[in-house]
């Protein structure tokens, strides 16, 4: 039930969107859902949204998105029955999908078109991070838009980080990103030469977590690395999706990324082997210990 008298609409319930829309209904906002692929609305419906045939049949004065990349940012705007093609676009548009900061100016452009406030709000962590009430956002744009975001924000989230007037989050999160990226390559070497030297994964993964480097990244996916629970949270194509994006920007203002672009090549290397078809991106492990020549098993207590 709407506790709240607010309303918005949700473009995009894939596994990140299913899960940040899910605790909106939870804090009592009405939802509008859409996905491309219908199917996948339905656990939200079951949950209260209503099913929005499309974007721009919304009435809600606030639009999220989250969606895959940016084509996907693209063709909700382009769309004939896009999200600025209705009777009543949306004053304001929340999104959180990680995209280059190119995809979200020609958002933003196209929105500003229709007196839309264009709010990017990219985020940190994964399905299990949302359902727990741990994402966090990093938030920037008009700060009017920004002000009306926020609140819905912190029923989804518990931390909005405000990193400018433009698309600075976008900046924020794939920076973000490639250090996650590169520490997940780096734990699969730690843990491989381990292995090869006689230690258990367990045994690695318990030190590294009590210590200095020790996250609730590395504790969340000690899981993945150890008893080779790779169900994706995330996946290895959408990893290096955010790593090419984050290498593109670096392209364009001469950044040198030595690391970065060395763990591109690993990501390339998983997808191409097949190795990491259908798991979580975790699954460089099985890379690294494939290119050791040692056996890698999931362990147990
Ligand atoms: N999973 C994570 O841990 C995580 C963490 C932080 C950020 N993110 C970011 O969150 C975003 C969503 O990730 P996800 O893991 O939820 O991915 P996902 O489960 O694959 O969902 C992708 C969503 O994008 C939609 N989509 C793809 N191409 C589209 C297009 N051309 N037009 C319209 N919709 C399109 C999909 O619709 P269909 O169902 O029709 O394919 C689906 O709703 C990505 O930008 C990702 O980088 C993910």
């Amino acid at each position: 039930m709407n506790q709240t008298n607010q309303r918005v609409s949700w473009l995009g319930v894939g596994r990140m969107g299913e899960a940040m829309a899910e605790r909106l209904l939870a804090g009592g906002v009405g939802v509008q859902a859409w996905n491309r692929s219908p199917d996948k609305v339905a656990g939200l419906v079951a949950a209260g949204a209503t099913l929005l045939a499309s974007p721009a049949l919304s009435d809600a004065p606030v639009a999220f998105s989250m969606v895959l990349n940016d084509e996907a940012l693209d063709a909700l705007w382009q769309a004939d029955d896009g999200i600025l093609a209705g009777a009543r676009p949306p004053d304001v548009w929340v999104d959180c999908s990680t995209v280059s900061p190119a995809a979200s100016q020609r958002a933003a452009d196209a929105a500003a078109a229709r007196d839309v406030a264009f709010v990017c709000a990219p985020v940190s962590g994964n399905p299990l991070v949302v359902r727990s009430g741990n994402l966090i956002f990093a938030v920037s744009g008009p700060p009017a838009g920004v002000a009306t975001a926020t609140p819905l924000l912190r029923h989804i989230g518990r931390a909005v980080h405000v990193a400018g007037r433009g698309h600075e989050a976008r900046v924020v999160k794939l920076c973000t990103n490639l250090v996650l990226a590169v520490l997940t390559q780096a734990l699969a070497e730690a843990l491989v030469l381990g292995q090869s030297h006689g230690v258990r994964r367990a045994a690695l993964m318990e030190f590294i977590n009590d210590s200095a480097i020790g996250s609730p990244f590395t504790r969340y996916k000690t899981d993945a690395f150890v008893r080779l629970d790779l169900e994706p949270a995330f996946t290895p194509e959408g990893q290096r999706k955010d790593l090419r994006l984050a290498l593109r920007l670096a392209a364009e203002h001469e950044v040198p990324m030595g690391v970065s672009s060395a763990t591109e090549v690993e990501f390339s290397r998983l997808v191409a082997s097949g190795l990491g078809e259908g798991l979580d991106f975790a699954s460089l492990v099985l890379l690294a210990a494939r290119d050791a020549g040692i056996a890698i098993e999931p362990e147990h207590d």
